[in-house]
């Protein structure tokens, strides 16, 4: 029962996690009208929102399903996550860049690497539908960064960028790593720690930071903070670290 209850937790966490996504995804929408922003971004940031509502119902009926309790449906309140003296394009590009160019990359790498190990057919078939979406999630990120980019915006990127990693490492790298005997975990999609850094890593050095020199964005200091990350992961005790929900943080 208790790799069922483990399964149950990072589930109901992902739900949670989906729900702001979504909260999220419908204030860029508004936002980037405002600024005026391309109208296909615009439309893209309106559809994932529509995603975002199904991803948290399919993982909290994968958490209901392994036992968890049913995941409340309260109104997330979604903190804004740039400095607040930041114009207004500017907060709205360091939330996509924070949440969609990172934090989605990220989460299709990792399911990626899910599907690759999962076993379970209906943890599969919730990774495989959340994968496609959060691919177009990403894509919808990393085409307003060439927009703003092109304009001549995103000047603070380099310096916001270990910050955001930072608020994005805490969203899967932290969860609780339990015991996993028999493999059973792995089987049921939960990757041990040791590989989720690996994947978070990979996803780094091959996608995300190519993608931002590509755009003139420079990834010096992101590089630094990387490895102080990794250093600290090989010297600290593996203890189990129950980070609270936050995104990239100003
Ligand atoms: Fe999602
Ligand atoms: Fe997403």
């Amino acid at each position: 029962m208790g790799v069922e209850r483990d399964v149950a937790y990072v589930w109901a966490y992902r739900a949670a996690a989906e729900r702001e996504a979504r909260v999220r995804f419908t204030r860029l929408s508004e936002r980037l009208g405002e600024i005026q922003a391309s109208s296909e971004v615009i439309d893209l940031a309106a559809r994932a929102s529509e995603d975002e509502v199904r991803h948290e119902r399919i993982c909290s009926e994968i958490a209901v399903c392994f036992g968890g309790p049913p995941v409340a449906q309260e109104r997330a309140e979604v903190p804004e996550v740039a400095p607040a003296r930041f114009s207004l394009a500017d907060r709205v590009l360091y939330e996509v860049v924070g949440f969609s160019c990172i934090v989605e990359t990220l989460n299709a790498s990792l399911m990626t690497a899910t599907l690759e190990v999962a076993r379970d057919p209906r943890i599969r078939s919730v990774v495989r539908e959340i994968l496609r979406d959060e691919v177009g999630h990403s894509r919808f990120g990393w085409a307003h960064l060439a927009w703003s980019r092109a304009r001549g915006e995103g000047a603070f990127l380099s310096g916001a960028l270990p910050r955001m990693l930072e608020g994005a490492a805490k969203e899967e790298l932290f969860l609780p790593d339990e015991a996993d005997p028999g493999g059973r975990l792995v089987e049921l999609g939960n990757l041990p720690r040791s590989q989720r850094l690996a994947v978070f890593r990979e996803s780094l050095e091959s996608v995300l930071f190519p993608g931002f020199e590509a755009l003139g964005v420079a990834t010096t200091p992101a590089r630094t903070w990387l490895a102080d990350l990794l250093r600290q992961s090989t010297s600290e005790p593996k203890s189990p670290i129950t980070a609270p929900r936050s995104g990239p943080s100003a």
